[in-house]
């Protein structure tokens, strides 16, 4: 929700914080801005609409070439997606700009309080009284920015990042952050502040994580964090694995279709480095072993398509450990009064690793007593760093708001935290463990195999792309899968598109089924559970009955769907918990064309951000 850039140093601002915004325009795309310091006082230039309207307007109009700024790309909360709207906002005297991501809970108040002083606000946002306030405070500190932005701090509620600028001070940016995150680059004669490390990679690969409450000020030779009282803050230096084409479509016209190739690969690097002589070795989890034993419930909470691999997992970790696993959606979990204890690890999937709802209930859950394991994406995150430990998904940066790969390698990450339950559990033997572990050493060849019938399953999106709705059946760990298959095509088709276990579909949502409707399935194995195959079987034939045309998914040799497909999408075979690394990819590129060939933005699709920052 929201990209956020700060820059000072011998560069051009307004080119290096313009490149940043492109590289966060996954995070919202509702209307983008920059300020820069001058001369003569601040200049800004904001447009309502994708980043490309601003640098339209900045070609039309070209800003100062200073060596500080401030940029952001807003996903609306407070106040409609127009140019007023738009970040970076100015104080009332132009003195100071503010630019935010979050939610200002108490801006009402600060808003009525500014308005009885005579201050008129211009906007409809809850960040403006941010910028207003900041110029009453700063000539009470001497000027001093980064004590000024401690107060003001000091006064709000609710999530935010906040960074601002002054008209007087040509080398200091300074940032603060609560529940929204920020990181800073460190470079040589420069530095940056963004939302992530994927704006400021192609200068710098040094970051420095902020932690909660925390104020900073960057000059082109200091970095300096204190927390909101003043005191210096400790911070976490690191270096980002990846590099600048990583954060590059590549080649692809779409970030998607680079990301769903990629899988093989973010497979591979998440498997990497946590076996040895085929068995498995996590010293990377920071929660020590005994508390590992310790654990008699695990609770899986996420959102989205993180909410979907929780729900494979699910099946894998009881089936290992015979430990019960609660999957919620984290949205809910703190609002029921959830039992978790000091005997509970609650694993929190996250890509981002700043999506609000799940941030909440990882807290709610550590308030409980419970160990929280964090699975994520992205290094220095708050999830991360709130959680008692943390694997991390390799997958590399992902940039189209529709997760693929994250999903791939979210499950593969649950499966090594379920072996490893059994491992310790001792629920299952070394050679069974090992074997499950061979078995995903092989998957990004199989992906692979998935990804050779991209041609096949793009005509096959093409060929529905008329179709009005569509729905997705699966039995056992395809019903996640088919869950997943919906969520892909609504996001980026906007279309009806729903998924249910196939079992549940005669208790109802089988009266939606009209003639020519189709309806994905999600075969399992035939040689992992027979019983699950026979009655998908009997589920496809049923559909087809009343006149729905069959878009089935079976693996390689499974002849005995043939009769009832109307398209056939053929994956490897693979044993019924690991199906879902192959079957999802189809699902991917099947909502990916469709969204094309109506004509969609996939990579950025209407209303939605890559991370939802907000509750
Ligand atoms: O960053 P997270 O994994 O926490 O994000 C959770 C969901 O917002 C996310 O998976 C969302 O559902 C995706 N856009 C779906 O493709």
């Amino acid at each position: 929700m929201c990209g956020i850039v700060g820059y000072v140093g011998p560069k051009s601002a307004v080119d290096v914080v313009v490149a940043g915004l492109k590289r966060l325009e996954y995070r919202g795309y509702d209307s983008a801005g920059v300020a820069v310091v001058t001369a003569d006082g601040l200049s800004t230039r904001k447009k309502a609409g994708k980043l490309v309207n601003l640098q339209e307007m900045i070609a039309a109009d070209p800003l100062a070439d200073t060596g500080i700024g401030i940029g952001h790309t807003r996903w609306a909360t407070h106040g409609g997606p127009t140019d007023t709207n738009a970040h970076p906002h100015v104080s009332s005297d132009g003195s100071v700009a503010v630019i935010h991501n979050g939610i200002i809970e108490n801006f009402a108040e600060i808003r009525a309080e500014l308005t009885a002083l005579g201050i008129e606000l211009r906007s409809e946002t809850d960040t403006e009284v941010v910028a207003h306030l900041l110029q009453i405070v700063l000539p009470t500190v001497d000027g001093d920015l980064m004590e000024a932005m401690r107060r003001v701090c000091r006064r709000l509620s609710g999530a935010f990042t906040l960074v601002a600028i002054v008209a007087d001070q040509p080398d200091v940016v300074v940032a603060a952050r609560r529940n929204s995150p920020l990181v800073v680059g460190r470079g040589v004669g420069e530095n940056f502040l963004a939302s992530d490390v994927s704006a400021f990679i192609e200068h710098t690969r040094h970051a420095i994580e902020l932690g909660q409450d925390q104020v900073v000020r960057i000059t082109r030779d200091g970095v300096t964090v204190t927390d909101f009282d003043g005191a210096t803050a400790d911070v976490t230096e690191f270096e980002v694995t990846w590099d600048a084409a990583a954060a590059e479509r590549g080649g692809y016209d779409l970030f998607m279709l680079k990301e769903i190739a990629e899988q093989p690969k973010a497979v591979a690097d998440t498997l990497l480095g946590r076996m040895s002589s085929g068995a498995l070795t996590l010293d990377e989890i920071r929660i020590p072993e005994e508390q590992f034993r310790d654990v008699a419930k695990v609770v899986i909470v996420a959102c989205g398509t993180a909410y979907h691999a929780g729900m494979i997992a699910k099946y894998a970790i009881e089936h290992w450990t015979r430990i019960p696993c609660e999957v919620e959606l984290a949205s809910e979990f703190r609002y029921r009064d959830p039992i978790v204890n000091s005997k509970s690890l609650v694993i929190a999937i996250s890509q981002s690793g700043e999506t609000m709802d799940t941030i909440m209930a990882l807290r709610h859950a550590k308030e409980q007593g419970a160990k929280v394991l964090a699975i994520c994406n992205t290094r220095g995150a708050t999830i991360p760093r709130e959680s008692d430990g943390v694997l991390y998904t390799n997958a590399g940066p992902e940039i189209a708001v529709a997760s693929t790969k994250a999903f791939l390698t979210q499950v593969v990450a649950a499966y090594l935290v379920g072996l490893y339950l059994a491992q310790i559990h001792k629920t299952k033997f070394a050679d069974e463990i090992n074997a499950v572990l061979t078995q995903l050493d092989d998957m990004p060849r199989r992906i692979d195999l998935v990804l050779d019938t991209t041609e096949h399953v793009r005509q096959v999106a093409r060929d529905l792309s008329n179709a009005t709705s569509v729905l997705f059946l699966g039995r056992h760990v395809g019903y996640p899968v088919a869950l997943e298959g919906a969520l892909k095509l609504k996001e980026l088709a906007y279309m009806h598109a729903e998924g249910f276990a196939a079992g549940e579909l005669k208790h109802g949502p089988i009266a939606l089924i009209e003639e020519g409707m189709p309806v994905v399935v999600v075969v399992p194995p035939k040689t992992g559970r027979d019983v699950l195959h026979e009655k998908i079987v009997s589920n496809i034939q049923e559909v087809r009955a009343r006149g729905a045309k069959t878009i089935v998914i079976a693996e390689e040799g499974d002849e005995a769907v043939s009769a009832y497909a109307d398209v056939l999408i053929r994956i490897p075979e693979a044993p019924t918990l690991l199906q879902p690394l192959l079957a999802t990819v189809p699902l991917q590129i099947l909502a990916c064309e469709m969204a094309t060939a109506k004509g969609h933005d996939v990579d950025m699709p209407r209303n939605l951000a890559k991370s939802v920052t907000v509750e």
